[in-house]
Parts: structure tokens; C-alpha cells; sequence
């Protein structure tokens, strides 16, 4: 006869960072929603966001820490080898924006950005996406935008990383197609959550126009990694707009780009 397990059944463990606020948060409540434990991090207290998720029935290790700096990504993945577990689904959703005009723009504030949106990001998706191939096994969501597929006229910097997030997305998706590692890139739109106020664009028409609810988009980013698509754009509009953008020469899209980022623009 079968010794009874002394063990019971662990439950598959998402890795979500910026689960504080918007997209992120909602990322994370689907994760639980589908019988996730989490590991979250962000860089102001989650003490709330825990709550909500343990109220969903997810065990819950969290971290606050600057993932724009590489001992504050090295103390998140400390905590998560910490739980003895391995991770199931990495969601690379961290990052910032910045508006106004870069020569505007003090540099700490344009390099924060770089560091949250790139280098944090590479580097955690590297340490992690490192123990999913040697494991055979794992999905790697990474926030990308539609942002990335145009010149960000006013919020230059933001759109830069953007671009590099989409392109780095499906790159590292061929590098580990046979491996058993999915990487899928969500590319929402404008949706409503903390990122126009807090990249001071807040009198802009991209701050003031109506926006996509960050639930909905999470939904479409859980559905596309757990399908093992490439990508997703996020609502049938953006939808249109990445094909727009797919036609129009960059300079065009420069100016377009200025019309909705220009300080200012929300009041015309
Ligand atoms: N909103 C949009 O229209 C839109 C469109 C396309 C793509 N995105 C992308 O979606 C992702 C989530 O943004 P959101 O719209 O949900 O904005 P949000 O509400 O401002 O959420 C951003 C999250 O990232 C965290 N974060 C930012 N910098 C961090 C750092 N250095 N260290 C640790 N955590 C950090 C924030 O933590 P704290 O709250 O603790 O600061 C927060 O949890 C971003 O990558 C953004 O680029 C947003």
C-alpha cells in the first residue's frame, strides 16, 4: 500500500513585480484567481495589495525594493530561492514612465526609468529565466507597450525602453522555443492607472483621453501566456493603432506623438 503524502499539494508559484497599482496588481489577482501562490515586489509598501491577495486564498511573500538597482533585484530573488519552490510564471511588469521634454528632464529621473523598464528587468528575467530552462519549464510574461512602436515625442525615454522591451520579448521567446520556457510580451495601450500622474503627464491628451481598465488587460495578458502566444495588444483600438503604426514612417509618428504627449495638450 501507498504511504499516505505527508506533503500536501503545493500550488504553482507567479513572480509579479509593480503588483502594488494598476496593471500589475491586476496581474497578480488573476494569478490568484487561477490558484496561484504569490511572490510580488514594488517599490512602496504592499502591505494592502498582500491583503487583497491573501483574501483570494494565495500565500503571499513580498518585498518592498528599487528594482532599478541590481541589489534590489538581487534581494527579490533572494527572497523567492528563499521559498524553496520553483517558479512558475515570471511577470516582468515593473516600470515608469517620464514626460516632458528630455533636455528638460534631470538625468537621475531619465535613468531611473532606463534602469526600471531595462536593466532591472533583463537582469531579473535573466536569474530566473535561467532556473526555468534548467527546470524545462516556466512562462515569462514581459509588459511591454504598444508605446514601443513609436517615437515617444515627450515621453521619449519611456517609448525607447518600450521598444526595447517588445523587440528583446521575441527574441528571448526563439532563444528558449525549445526548451520548454514560454515568453509572451503584453503590449496594452493607454490604461487607467497611477503611470500618467506619476510620469507628469497628467495635462496631456495620452493623461486626459478614456482609457482601457487595467483588469481587462491583465485578463488578456493571463489568457495569451497561458495560450503560449508571441504577444498581445491589448483592445481592438490599440489594435489598430500598432497597425498604423506598422505603415507610417517614424517621423510622422514623431509629430503625432507630439500631439498627444506635448505638455499642455490635454487642454486644447
Ligand atoms: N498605464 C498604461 O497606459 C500602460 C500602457 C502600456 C504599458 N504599461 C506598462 O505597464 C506596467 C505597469 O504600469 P501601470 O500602468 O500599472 O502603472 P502603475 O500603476 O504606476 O504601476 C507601476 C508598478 O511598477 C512599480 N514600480 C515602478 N518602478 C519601480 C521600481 N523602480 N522598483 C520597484 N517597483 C517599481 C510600481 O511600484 P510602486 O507603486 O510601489 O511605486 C507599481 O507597482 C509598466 O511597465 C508600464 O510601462 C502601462
Amino acid at each position: 500500500m501507498d504511504e499516505p503524502s505527508t506533503r500536501t499539494e503545493l500550488k504553482p508559484l507567479a513572480v509579479v513585480t509593480g503588483a502594488s497599482s494598476g496593471i500589475g496588481y491586476e496581474l497578480a489577482r488573476q494569478f490568484c484567481e487561477h490558484g496561484y501562490d504569490l511572490a510580488i515586489a514594488a517599490d512602496t509598501p504592499l502591505a494592502e495589495a498582500e491583503q487583497a491577495f491573501r483574501s483570494q486564498g494565495a500565500e503571499v511573500a513580498s518585498l518592498q525594493t528599487d528594482l532599478a538597482t541590481e541589489a534590489g533585484v538581487e534581494q527579490f530573488y533572494d527572497l523567492i530561492r528563499s521559498l524553496d519552490r520553483p517558479v512558475d510564471v515570471l511577470c516582468a511588469n515593473a516600470g515608469e514612465g517620464l514626460g516632458h521634454a528630455f533636455l528638460d528632464q534631470p538625468f537621475e529621473r531619465v535613468r531611473h526609468v532606463v534602469d526600471t523598464n531595462v536593466t532591472g528587468t533583463l537582469q531579473l528575467i535573466q536569474l530566473i529565466g535561467r532556473d526555468m530552462q534548467a527546470r524545462g519549464q516556466g512562462r515569462i510574461l514581459i509588459t511591454g507597450s504598444i508605446a514601443g512602436l513609436m517615437p515617444g515625442t515627450f515621453n521619449a525615454v519611456y517609448n525607447g525602453t518600450k521598444a526595447f522591451l517588445d523587440s528583446f520579448s521575441f527574441a528571448l521567446r526563439n532563444e528558449l522555443k525549445d526548451t520548454g520556457v514560454i515568453v509572451t510580451c503584453l503590449m496594452p495601450g493607454g490604461t487607467e492607472t497611477e503611470f500618467f500622474h506619476r510620469a507628469e503627464l497628467d495635462d496631456t491628451k495620452l493623461g486626459t483621453s478614456k482609457k482601457a481598465d487595467p483588469a481587462d488587460v491583465a485578463r488578456m495578458g493571463f489568457q495569451a501566456l497561458m495560450k503560449g502566444d508571441g504577444d498581445v495588444v491589448a483592445g481592438a483600438m490599440n489594435k489598430v493603432r500598432a497597425a498604423i503604426a506598422a505603415v507610417t514612417p517614424q517621423s510622422r509618428l514623431a509629430e503625432m506623438h507630439r500631439g498627444m504627449a506635448e505638455p499642455g495638450s490635454g487642454r486644447k
